[in-house]
């Protein structure tokens, strides 16, 4: 029995994750409930310093039930996407004692205390710039701290996966892979790093904001919709993405960006002027470009050209047609 003293207690654990952009995506679900995809992607995580999610989580015996709230509005946590990561790191929690305070926790305990988690993004949420990513990696890794979870970062990815698939890869830095596995149950669905974010530390990646408003649909949707009305979709899965992933391990190991890059538009006519691509672009789920400039000589004169052509403008009718392009970052990896 907790004596009325102890009932006031409240403990807290606070983590930072940043995002990821893939730069071969993951599209479709061969499993729905355990968020298993149906090919391999691979991505690079962001400097936390811009595009991250920063969310505390607290127990206490004085908390009736479990509650969220992201980015200061209350959400409801009855999806089974948030109740897989709280009941898969409960599982594991183990004792935790703050002798200071007076406060022992059994790991049994942590099946009956409620946690109240609170998160934000410094960045669009939902709006194509994978805030789920951010967002799952963040909440399982600061749960994780709270229970003393003792796992190592590929079961707390495979746990992240159940709540966004992209947030497996976000529990690492640098550039990493989610081995899409082949069991049922998903134990060997979870990520892996492939160099860490020194490795290739020329790179800048640029995030031009066309609109960062909630997308339409959500990822999640949208590749439901894949899943069930495109006959390509698993001749990309089968047929192209396996060579293309192991190109990309190649190209990543050796920082060989002609192999890295793709391109488009300003950045496609750019790097045919040049010899030699200069710029590589991707977009996730949304409007936003991602744009990976190979050095931060190129990223100066990149985010030049991005201003001329589309200069941040507030309130008028052009910008207001195409949306408020803006420069949201510039980050080193
Ligand atoms: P995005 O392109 O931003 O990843 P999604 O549609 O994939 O968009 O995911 C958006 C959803 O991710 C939100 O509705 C919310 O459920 C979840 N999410 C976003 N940020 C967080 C966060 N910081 N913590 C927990 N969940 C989050
Ligand atoms: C285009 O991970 O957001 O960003 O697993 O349903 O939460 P759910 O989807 P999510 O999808 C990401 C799609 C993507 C590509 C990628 O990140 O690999
Ligand atoms: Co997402």
């Amino acid at each position: 029995m907790a004596t009325e003293a102890q009932a006031q207690w409240v403990l807290t654990a606070t983590g930072r994750s940043p995002t990821n952009i893939a730069v071969i995506k993951y599209w479709g679900k061969r499993d729905e409930a355990l968020i298993l995809p149906v090919n391999d992607s691979i991505s690079v995580t962001l400097d936390p310093d811009h595009l991250s999610a920063t969310t505390t989580v607290a127990a206490s015996p004085a908390f009736p039930s479990d509650r969220m709230w992201l980015n200061g509005k209350e959400i409801a946590l009855s999806g089974g996407r948030f109740q897989s990561c709280l009941r898969e790191i409960r599982k594991r929690a183990r004792d935790v004692e703050d002798e200071k305070r007076g406060i022992k926790i059994k790991k049994e305990d942590w099946e009956k205390l409620h946690v109240h988690i609170a998160s934000y993004n410094n960045f669009p949420t939902a709006a194509g710039l994978a805030s789920s990513a951010a967002g799952f990696a963040c909440l399982v890794f600061t749960l994780g701290k709270l229970m003393n979870v003792n796992e190592d970062y590929g079961e707390l990815s495979s746990i992240a996966r159940q709540g966004s698939g992209s947030a497996c890869r976000s529990i690492y830095g640098g550039f990493v892979k989610w081995c899409m596995g082949k069991s049922d149950d998903g134990s060997d669905s979870m990520a892996v790093q492939l160099v860490d974010e020194s490795h290739w530390d020329d790179l800048v990646i640029i995030i031009a904001v066309v609109s960062s408003k909630q997308k339409e649909t959500s990822s999640t949707s949208g590749m439901r919709d894949t899943v069930e009305t495109s006959p390509l979709l698993q001749y990309r899965a089968q047929t192209v993405v396996p060579g293309r992933i192991l190109k990309m391990e190649e190209a990543i190991k050796n920082r060989d960006f002609e192999s890295f890059a793709r391109i488009i538009s300003l950045v496609e006519k750019w790097n045919h002027s040049e010899g030699t691509p200069q710029v590589a672009y991707t977009f996730d789920a949304g409007p936003n470009a991602v744009l990976i400039a190979r050095n931060r000589k190129t990223a100066a004169l990149l985010l030049q050209r991005l201003l001329y052509c589309f200069p941040p403008q507030e309130n008028n009718l052009d910008s207001y047609m195409v949306g408020d392009k803006s420069i949201l970052s510039s980050a080193g990896v």
